[in-house]
């Protein structure tokens, strides 16, 4: 198991996702000590918390880098505790050459951008003020520069016509908790080299999937549908289309021939072989998009978030304030999606979801029942974490023997696994 080292400056929210990926089975690795060149930094209490040493080790004279005698206890401190590999999470110094010495090609840090863009600091608003396009963030081993190691992993964002700083930040922010525990898991396993500046990522055990998918037929509905009321204006809901996404994704990987039926999503549509994506717009459009292609399917997984109710009338020109009577816009019922291809005589094993925010385990079992469903995934989309438009969510699979499952929060991936691990079990039940 790995020895983890963490050193950082500030509140440690990326040292928070080692821990969780830790607690998760994600990251395969124990965190034997914090250090933290300010005595009152957040990450020492948040070290604590979890009964790991934490210290401070003082920088003195220097305001800028770790040198000196500060380096040599930083040192001294790492061997005592017997670190592997030392983790910057937020440490605002330059780390000089006796530590680069005494931990070479074993210090790890992680930088908000996109490098060898945007370098130093706030990068995330140089990326705005700059025009970029996509934003994103990089873990990188650790050399004499300021920001220019070798490149382990980047993950990246789009960058919004609306976005601030703030909101730009929020979102690469979103990807760093995904990529510095996924990262530290390569180097767990063994699986990076360093060669001249690139490093390899070599291909692991795990990542050799099973073909248990193949020859089957997946349908998948992800995302919102929009449901428009006139040309400017829609109902629309929050989804963003990554669980629908990650499970297309997942089932291909595992050999499955996927057709992912979708709303507009906030993300990139998955395009790689095995999966065909078919784009809709509203939830009629996604009904018939559905009950055409749903024989022949072997397995549905319905996890769209699909619009209740859509205007009776669809305007073809912009309704006027001062003329039409908007607050009197009447809806009707979208059909159920899901209660239908329940209702078929020849039903492929079905999978619902269920975002909810209370009465989770009450909701998801009257609708599994309704609906006809063989597994129902619920999430209470009120929790940290876990629902709308985030990397992570927390699931409890709820089978229609009245078993249920509990997932830890997992990251949509991995969830994503568990969920069709969970339906093929129940298809050769
Ligand atoms: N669903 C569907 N078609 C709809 C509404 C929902 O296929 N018109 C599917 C969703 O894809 C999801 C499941 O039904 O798999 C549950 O969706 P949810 O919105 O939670 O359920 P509703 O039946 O709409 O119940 P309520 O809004 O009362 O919670």
């Amino acid at each position: 198991m790995l020895s983890i080292a963490v050193l950082g400056s500030g509140k440690g929210s990326n040292f928070q996702s080692i821990l969780d990926a830790i607690q998760s089975g994600q990251l395969n690795a124990r965190v034997v000590c914090v250090l933290s060149d300010a005595p009152d930094a957040y990450i020492l209490q948040r070290a604590r918390d979890h009964g790991i040493p934490a210290e401070y080790v003082d920088p003195a004279p220097f305001k800028t880098k770790l040198d000196g005698e500060a380096e040599r206890r930083t040192i001294e401190r790492l061997e005592h505790y017997g670190a592997q590999v030392l983790v910057l999470a937020g440490f605002m110094r330059m780390v000089k050459s006796g530590l680069l010495r005494a931990y070479a090609g074993r210090i790890i840090n992680i930088h908000p951008a996109l490098l060898p863009a945007f370098p130093g600091l706030a990068s995330w608003k140089q990326a705005l003020d700059y025009g970029a396009k996509v934003a994103g963030c990089t873990v990188h081993f650790v050399d004499e520069g300021m920001d220019t190691g070798p490149i382990i992993l980047q993950r990246t964002v789009p960058v919004l016509d609306d976005d601030t700083p703030e909101s730009l930040h929020a979102r690469i922010q979103e990807q760093e908790l995904i990529a510095y525990p996924l990262a530290l898991q390569w180097i767990s396993e063994g699986r990076t080299t360093i060669q001249n500046r690139r490093v390899l990522i070599r291909e692991s055990s795990a990542q050799k999937v099973a073909p248990d998918l193949s020859g089957q037929r997946v349908l998948i509905t992800a995302g919102p549908t929009v449901e428009d009321i006139d040309p400017i204006r829609f109902l629309s809901n929050r989804s963003s289309g990554k669980m629908g996404a990650a499970l297309a994704v997942a089932a291909a990987r595992r050999g499955a021939q996927v057709v992912l039926v979708h709303g507009p999503l906030k993300i990139p549509v998955p395009q790689q072989p095995g999966i065909e994506p078919v784009p809709v717009r509203s939830a009629q459009e996604m009904y018939e998009a559905v009950m055409t292609r749903v024989a022949g399917v072997q397995m549905a997984i319905l996890c769209a978030a699909v619009a209740d109710f859509t205007p009776v009338v669809q305007a073809d020109r912009k309704l006027k304030k001062e003329t039409d009577d908007l607050a009197c816009l009447q809806l009707k019922r979208t059909p159920d999606i899901l209660a239908s291809v329940g209702a078929l005589e020849k039903k492929p094993f079905l999978v619902g979801f269920a975002a909810e925010t209370d009465s989770v385990e009450r909701n998801a079992r009257e609708k599994l029942q309704r609906k006809h469903c063989d597994l129902l995934c619920a999430n209470d989309v009120s929790e940290p974490g876990s629902g709308f438009d985030q990397e992570t969510n927390r699931i409890t699979i709820y089978r229609k023997d009245g078993q249920s499952i509990p997932l830890p929060l997992l990251p949509k991936s991995v969830a994503a696994d568990r969920i069709l691990d969970e339906a093929l079990a129940g298809i050769k039940a």
